[in-house]
């Protein structure tokens, strides 16, 4: 990787002329009229994914030159050095190896890291463990099927089961049924147990570090739920776990063939590939698992191997740093024209947000450039009905992926076809805009940027590319900037800080808040709590 800050490397600078002598006040539909081939230069396929990104503020000189940044900020070393498992999360001392999960033995990915080889042990573990409960080889303690999979996790050990379950509905093995349990005051897992039969409940407390407070003390709830209910050792056959906390599983009282472990170098938010997909293997099946692992690897084989033109991964990446840091877009729209993907925005924040929100670089020093953008968004026609008036006439600049699957998920394909028009015109209306309009609140600027990524239909296979996808695209990002995209120091004082005011709202430790704001509100709270 570079050492030097993006802002310093020759093509930045011309970057950098070329925005404020070309770029910055182009209309991206004069591109069209420039070059009639613009869609077919400006669009590139990876795997099953279709990118088309001819909707945005950029020329060929302005690609090339983003190229140009890619090299000169060493991202093609970068992306090998990843899959050799070169420590590339070095303020955590680990390698990086989501990539490894969803590699075959023969891809030979990092082999030589501890844990590697135990993957596909694991994975087979996982299968059988998977299979026995579809099948109804493994029962809850009354002899019932285990149909109710509830997944108790948070971040990255909630949002990748939850967005991949809701996403693959339609792959839901008959009689199966998935829920979730992440945050800390309770109300998820109360209204769960209205609705749970405890006969034939399977829980999985899912944490890679098997401490973390809200996980812990959900899972403790449904324990004792489960013990009132069906006796202490019910919780041998109605608990399993994934984590890398073995010492922890013991404690719990997880039964050993319900656990499934899992290593440092997968980082939360990168860890579907790990025994954290264990609940939506459950109920999609391990075939279909097995599928969604493919897909990602699909993608790792396009990374490593396509040119960077023609990159999908590097192209997003590019596109964000040329948003991000020429145009000064402070955020990313995620609005994909499916309702199975309702998660994914949610999905990709964690990923980019916990990834790219960093001021420091790898070596220590302050970043010079602005990093990581907001990401927000919401499945497509619903958020039409709500924020699109900012992105049409409002006065920020949101660049916008939207996400098109071709074919119904599971639902009709003539609404489908309402949702692919509605897509395609909101694209077209956010760069075209409206000038002939009568009234000045009716004029629709226009010339706002998007990409379409087209997929023919969401397969597990499909999906598994669509994630990887995103997860690279912030892993070449965060090699321009210079920063280490695998740790998250950043949500550690709040939770120290918790403890704190917790003791102080408990009152029993004599002490006060130093802080004015946090001693009146706490003293407000008290007087109010029951
Ligand atoms: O607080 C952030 C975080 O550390 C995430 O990175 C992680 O996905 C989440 O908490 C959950 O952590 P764990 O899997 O260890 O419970």
């Amino acid at each position: 990787m570079s050492d030097a800050y993006p802002t310093d490397l020759p093509s930045w600078q011309a970057l950098e002329n070329h925005f404020a002598a070309e770029l910055r006040f182009q209309n991206i539909a004069e591109l069209f009229v420039e070059d009639e081939q613009r869609f077919t230069d400006f669009s590139l396929t990876a795997g099953d994914l279709f990118l088309d990104y001819s909707k945005n503020i950029l020329s060929a000189r302005t690609r090339e030159l983003l190229i140009g940044l890619a090299h000169e900020a060493h991202v093609p070393a970068a992306i090998e050095s990843m899959f050799a498992g070169e420590m590339l999360n070095n303020t955590e001392a680990r390698s990086v190896l989501h990539v490894a999960l969803r590699s075959t033995p023969s891809d030979d990915v990092a082999s030589d890291i501890p844990g590697v080889a135990e993957i596909w042990q694991t994975l087979d573990k996982i299968t059988a463990f998977v299979d026995g409960v579809q099948q109804g080889q493994m029962l809850g303690c009354s002899g019932r099927r285990l149909t109710n999979i509830v997944n108790i996790g948070i971040g990255g050990s909630d949002l990748g089961p939850v967005m991949a379950s809701r996403a693959l509905r339609p792959y839901w093995s008959p009689g199966m049924s998935f829920h979730s349990v992440s945050n800390i005051d309770g109300t998820q897992l109360i209204d769960l147990m209205e609705l749970l039969d405890p006969e034939e409940t399977l829980f999985v407390i899912c944490s890679k570090t098997f401490t973390t407070q809200e996980t812990m003390t959900n899972a403790r709830a449904a324990a004792n739920w489960v013990t009132e209910r069906l006796g202490a050792a019910a919780i041998n056959q109605h608990f399993a776990a994934a984590s890398t906390n073995h010492e922890a599983m013991d404690v719990f009282g997880i039964n050993p063939d319900y656990r499934f472990g899992f290593w440092d170098w997968v980082g939360g938010r990168y860890s579907i590939w790990s025994a954290v997909g264990l609940s939506l293997a459950l109920v999609i099946g391990s075939d279909r698992f097995r599928e969604l692992l493919a897909g990602g690897r699909r993608m790792d084989q396009h990374l490593r191997t396509a040119p960077l033109e023609e990159n999908m991964p590097v192209m997003l990446a590019l596109l964000g740093v040329w948003y991000n840091n020429f145009f000064g877009a402070d955020s990313q729209a995620v609005l994909p024209y499916d309702n199975r993907l309702d998660r994914f925005p949610a999905y990709l924040q964690q990923l980019q947000m916990e990834s790219s929100g960093k001021g420091v670089r790898r070596d220590g020093r302050a970043v010079q450039c602005k990093t990581g953008a907001i990401i927000w968004g919401e499945p497509g026609s619903n958020a039409q009905h709500s924020f699109y008036q900012l992105l049409h006439q409002g006065t920020r600049l949101a660049p916008a992926d939207f996400i098109l699957p071709v074919v119904s998920s599971g639902g009709s394909q003539a609404q489908q076809d309402l949702a692919i028009a509605n897509c395609l015109a909101q694209s077209e209306a956010l760069m075209d805009g409206y000038h002939d309009a009568d009234s000045p609140h009716r004029i629709h600027p226009g010339n706002r940027p998007s990409n379409t990524i087209l997929l023919q239909q969401l397969t597990p296979g499909i999906l598994g590319q669509l994630i990887a996808l995103y997860e690279h695209k912030v892993f070449v990002e965060g090699v321009i900037w210079g920063i280490n995209s695998f740790d998250q120091y950043g949500v550690e004082l709040g939770k120290r800080l918790a403890g704190d005011c917790f003791e102080l709202l408990h009152g029993d430790s004599g002490r006060d808040a130093e802080n004015d704001s946090t001693k009146g509100l706490l003293a407000r709270v008290k007087h109010w709590r029951p």
